[in-house]
């Protein structure tokens, strides 16, 4: 199993991974729970974002407190499944910047075809996270950090919900620079390019499309 991709394995992490994998989880029961496991793994995924302070008065004193500096974080969505875990993160950083980019698989050589880019402007002064909830052959998710380094982002990294072995190998091997962190690392990739054990499609369960 490759090393490097952080592993967020809180229980509660690990608890609502389960629930999101039953198949018969209704769709928005499933919707909440991405939404609510963006929030966790935000927590781990931010880490490091850059604080400022700003003078403040408690009832008591006044103090030099730390705030976010919210606009230099553009989250990155991957169409469609991206937006279920972007949501969550909204929720936690409400002033961060939005791009989206549309990429959809080849059915046959399962390779990614972009239809769709749209980020804010400077990236190269920001921190980028780009989300999707499935790291399965890496194609998508290489090919949108490949066309984000296009476009000047310099710091960048990759959340997603669920990974297999296979992509966190084939990211890690295109992009060494840029830090993978997930839920849960799976078994293997079946012949369609589904991870296994997996969750199914994760925009079919989210939007309920199939
Ligand atoms: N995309 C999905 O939605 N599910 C998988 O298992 C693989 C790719």
């Amino acid at each position: 199993m490759p090393q490097d991709a952080t592993v967020v394995d809180h229980p509660l992490v690990r608890h609502k991974l389960s629930l999101m994998r039953a198949k018969d989880t209704p769709t928005a029961e499933f919707r909440q729970l991405l939404r609510e496991t963006a929030l966790l793994l935000g927590y781990e995924v931010l880490h490091d974002l850059p604080l400022t302070t700003q003078t403040i008065e408690t009832p008591l004193a006044p103090m030099e407190a730390p705030k976010l500096e919210g606009k230099k974080l553009v989250l990155v969505s991957i169409l469609r499944a991206g937006t279920g875990l972007l949501d969550g993160l909204l929720d936690l950083v409400p002033a961060a910047r939005v791009g989206h980019i549309g990429l959809y698989r080849d059915p046959e050589t399962l390779e990614a075809i972009e239809y769709y880019f749209k980020v804010p402007g400077n990236l190269e002064d920001r921190q980028v996270v780009v989300v999707d909830p499935m790291l399965a052959t890496g194609h998508s998710a290489i090919a949108a950090v490949a066309r984000l380094k296009q476009a000047g982002a310099k710091s960048i990294k990759f959340l997603c919900l669920l990974a297999a072995p296979e992509g966190v190998a084939a990211f890690e091997a295109a992009h060494p620079d840029v830090p993978v962190f997930t839920a849960a690392i799976d078994d293997h990739l079946n012949d369609h390019g589904y991870i296994i054990p997996g969750l199914g499609d994760a925009g079919d369960r989210l939007y309920g499309t199939k």
